[in-house]
């Protein structure tokens, strides 16, 4: 897979040369470029920002330093979303802002099937927004919550597609065994010692039996997720097993909670 990130702030990208990331690039498995958006700007200031339309407070990037870095790094024109096809639009153009659809799992998973992503990291109050109507593919939001700038978004959206790619991740179940992928969290995970400061590790683990084990962490995924995220259960349907033991895990903590436990 091929990247493009274009920013004022190259910099932020210094973590894509480590870990999981760095060994994805090393590997040849995505080719990562970060360009700075003020190559495209010809005044003695390089300036990227000015004043809106209709008033109000803060700065907006401008329209050409954009329109000048897509065409250049794209290697074509803009076309508008609902003209392009695969031949018409090599580069797939995410713009994240707070204002797009929210990135998901199953996103990730759709966006880790494109050959080119280019991300274009806004700043200030964000971009002219012709740039987008011109240019985006999609609009992406990380979450419901205000970030200064693209940037911070566009490492986020960039590591969780990165991990999807083949031979990233060393251990081939470990990136279909994860929270979200069959629309529950994970269950929880323990290694040595059996006990710590009085911790013991539940036994079913210890046991050796993979049957049982299977079902101990499934039903603790079913019940961690009615706990914690009851919203996700209420978009996935549960097989006749999952509801029976998301019924046990249940009785299994009001006992507790009479225990006093
Ligand atoms: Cl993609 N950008 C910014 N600036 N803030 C955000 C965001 C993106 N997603 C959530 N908050």
């Amino acid at each position: 897979m091929r990247i493009d990130v274009i920013t004022i702030f190259p910099d932020y990208f210094a973590p894509l040369e480590l870990a999981l990331l760095g060994k994805a690039r090393s590997r040849g498995i995505v080719d990562v470029r970060v360009h700075d958006l003020r190559q495209w700007t010809y005044d003695v200031h390089r300036t990227v920002d000015d004043a809106p339309y209709g008033g109000g407070p803060g700065m907006l990037m401008k329209v050409e330093p954009w329109w000048q870095a897509l065409t250049e790094v794209t290697g074509r024109g803009p076309v508008p979303a609902q003209d392009r096809t695969p031949e018409t639009a090599p580069g797939h153009v995410i713009v994240p802002t707070p204002a797009g659809r929210v990135f998901t799992q199953a996103v990730a998973e759709e966006l880790a099937a494109q050959p080119w992503l280019v991300f274009c990291c806004g700043r200030y109050e964000g971009i002219d927004a012709r740039v987008a109507e011109a240019w985006a593919d999609q609009e992406l939001s990380i979450g419901d919550y205000v970030l200064s700038g693209g940037e911070l978004a566009a490492m986020v959206l960039i590591d969780c597609i990165v991990r999807q790619l083949p031979g990233v991740l060393g251990d081939a179940e470990s990136a279909t065994q994860d929270s979200f992928v069959n629309g529950l969290l994970d269950c929880p995970h323990y290694t040595r010692p059996e006990a710590y400061e009085g911790q013991k590790v539940p036994p079913v683990l210890l046991s050796g039996n993979h049957a049982d084990i299977s079902r101990w962490r499934l039903k603790q995924a079913l019940g961690r997720t009615w706990q914690r995220r009851p919203d996700l259960l209420e978009k996935r349907v549960l097989s006749d097993d999952e509801r029976r033991l998301l019924e046990e895990f249940k009785q299994e903590m009001s006992k507790q909670e009479l225990s006093g436990a």
